[in-house]
């Protein structure tokens, strides 16, 4: 496992989402209040960035801006149609104020 840190909690913005490209990848993180979650930014309908959608905070969802499929931000889990298949997610942590995500 390779963790990485990514950002100062305090430079997330409540109730949105931030894509952090990395070689192989991007992440989508999420803050919603105190919590902060991490999903692949890749959608899995199509080949689509996550971060570029809404984050429905009651539902702690991220919604997909093409076609509105949404996920689960703490599993990744689809809960809309179109998307049929999860997308992965990512153990997040804040430590001494800074945003690291585990990869595996
Ligand atoms: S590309 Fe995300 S729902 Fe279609």
């Amino acid at each position: 496992m390779t963790v990485i840190p990514l950002c100062p909690f305090d430079e997330l913005v409540d109730g949105t989402s931030r894509r952090f490209p990395l070689d192989h990848m991007a992440l989508a993180v999420v803050r919603i209040g105190d919590e902060v979650f991490c999903i692949n930014d890749r959608c899995s309908h199509e080949d689509f960035s996550l971060s570029e959608g809404e984050v429905l905070v009651e539902e702690k969802e991220l919604e997909c801006a093409r076609h509105g499929a949404t996920f689960r931000l703490d599993d990744g889990t689809p809960c809309s149609f179109p998307a049929t298949t999860g997308v992965a997610t990512y153990h997040v942590a804040v430590r001494d104020g800074m945003v690291e995500v585990t990869l595996p």
